[in-house]
């Protein structure tokens, strides 16, 4: 049956009504544009994609960004919205990249596919550099085309029937992961949450930290610190009371430290510093907010040896056994460049940009504070997450955008806890900070003076 759909005249709307073989599909619903051709496979649609909500978040901004660009196409867009950096990588770093792309031109320089779990030296060169003193051996190192496609594969390695809790606003991978390997459940209408994971509420009104006496017990816990959205980097004892919650419940901790480059207090910059943390926890980390490899492609993630599987198996031989099978190794580019980040020169030219951003954050909150406005983060992460009492979050993000052509990102989008909030990143170069400033200021004055009915943001 093929049905004209009234509100895009442009789409034809094709309801499946009846597949012999999978009765669960009678209501399945697909858009196909007209002018496009398009045939329907016998291939069943998989219903854990189908339970993923609208689009991923980012490209859902992009798009209403080239929508905004359509309507106003002389505008100078500025972009405080995905969290992309934007400050060119140190010469010392692309220069050691470029001389091994050379070298496998030669018959003496080229090389083939590497170890799957990442060169020894990196290995090796992280376990020292980055761990330090922590008991992080080289072998328990695995380094990737950075921590998103690591959360996937830690995913992968859990699979479906574990029961998991994250923060809440949070970085969307956790939970859009968990719904695609299946162990999300349903969404729940008016919460805008799925029924089987657990929201660990983590906002101003509990210091950014879940109360763990009456957080349930859950097989794997998602933690990320410094928090995207948030900014809010845990402190030690608020890791130390994760570390022993885990342990006491029997759960994995997978804790993200793609942005612990940039804490710049006492906080922890990774879970390993916490006593008792490497029998209960996996680390996914990356080199794109750190190193600005974005584009560039690396990460690593720490399975200690001594987390093992409620049947005493070790998780580190599974979590192997998923990067031979499931990923052939990162770009042996990459990780020239990523020993590169890793030299005293390679960290200094790093350093400068990372103080850069932070510089920038620092003026987007003294931006928002001088509005009046009650702005988190910014200190330990380059997010500036900003609270909007009383509004939802995609109208404040729509307003900001149509008043003074900045992007930015709604809190909801980070969970139903980020509702209310906006984030702004401090990624971009000071020019467009400084722009954005002026306009954000700008536009809250007028806010603030204004007497329409609609409440002011
Ligand atoms: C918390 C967090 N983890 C992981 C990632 C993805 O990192 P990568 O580029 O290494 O895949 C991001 C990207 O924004 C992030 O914010």
């Amino acid at each position: 049956m093929v049905i004209l759909d009234q509100s895009f005249p442009n789409v034809i709307t094709v309801v499946i009504s009846s597949f012999s073989y999978q009765p669960r599909y009678t209501n399945c619903s697909l858009k196909i544009q007209q002018d496009e051709s398009g045939h329907c496979s016998n291939v069943p649609r998989n219903l854990n994609m189908q339970k993923l909500q609208n689009r991923y978040l980012f490209p859902e901004i992009s798009m209403r960004e080239q929508a905004h660009l359509r309507k106003y196409p002389n505008e100078k867009i500025i972009s405080l919205g995905i969290g992309d950096t934007t400050e060119p990588v140190p010469e010392v770093i692309t220069s050691r990249m470029a001389d091994f792309t050379s070298s496998l031109s030669t018959d003496k320089g080229y090389r083939g596919y590497g170890p799957e779990i990442g060169s020894k030296e990196l290995r090796k060169a992280i376990s020292k550099i980055i761990y330090g003193d922590m008991p992080i051996k080289e072998s328990e190192i695995f380094i990737s085309d950075g921590a998103q496609c690591d959360i996937s594969r830690i995913q992968l390695l859990l699979g479906g029937e574990v029961t998991t809790a994250v923060q809440d606003p949070s970085f969307p991978a956790y939970v859009d992961s968990s719904v695609i390997i299946g162990r999300a459940g349903d969404i729940e209408e008016g919460t805008g949450k799925y029924q089987n994971i657990e929201y660990m509420k983590c906002l101003p009104e509990n210091n950014f930290f879940p109360d763990l006496s009456t957080t349930p017990k859950t097989h794997v816990i998602f933690f990320c610190s410094p928090n995207n959205p948030t900014g809010h980097a845990a402190s030690y004892q608020q890791l130390e009371q994760l570390v022993h919650f885990a342990r006491k419940n029997g759960s994995i901790i997978v804790y993200d430290s793609a942005y612990s480059s940039y804490i710049t207090d006492d906080s922890p910059k990774s879970i390993f510093e916490i006593p008792g943390a490497r029998e209960v926890a996996i680390e996914v980390s990356s080199y794109s907010k750190f190193a600005g490899f974005t584009g560039i492609r690396l990460g690593w993630t720490v399975v200690p040896d001594t987390l093992l599987y409620a049947n005493g198996f070790p998780v580190i031989h599974d979590y192997d056994r998923i990067v031979c099978t499931c990923f052939n190794g990162a770009s042996r580019i990459s990780q020239e460049g990523g020993l590169a980040c890793l030299s005293p020169a390679g960290f200094e030219g790093l350093n400068s940009r990372i103080n850069y951003y932070m510089e920038n954050a620092r003026i987007l909150v003294q931006t928002f504070n001088s509005i009046g406005l009650t702005a988190y983060g910014g200190v330990n992460a380059p997010y500036v997450w900003v609270h909007f009492p009383g509004s939802s979050s995609w109208d404040v993000f729509a307003a900001i955008l149509e008043d003074t052509h900045i992007i930015t990102v709604p809190g909801c989008g980070f969970g139903p806890g980020g509702e209310e909030y906006i984030r702004f990143s401090a990624f971009g170069n000071r020019k467009s900070i400084t722009e954005a400033s002026t306009r954000l200021k700008n536009f809250f004055k007028r806010r603030n003076h204004c007497s329409s009915p609609e409440p002011c943001l």
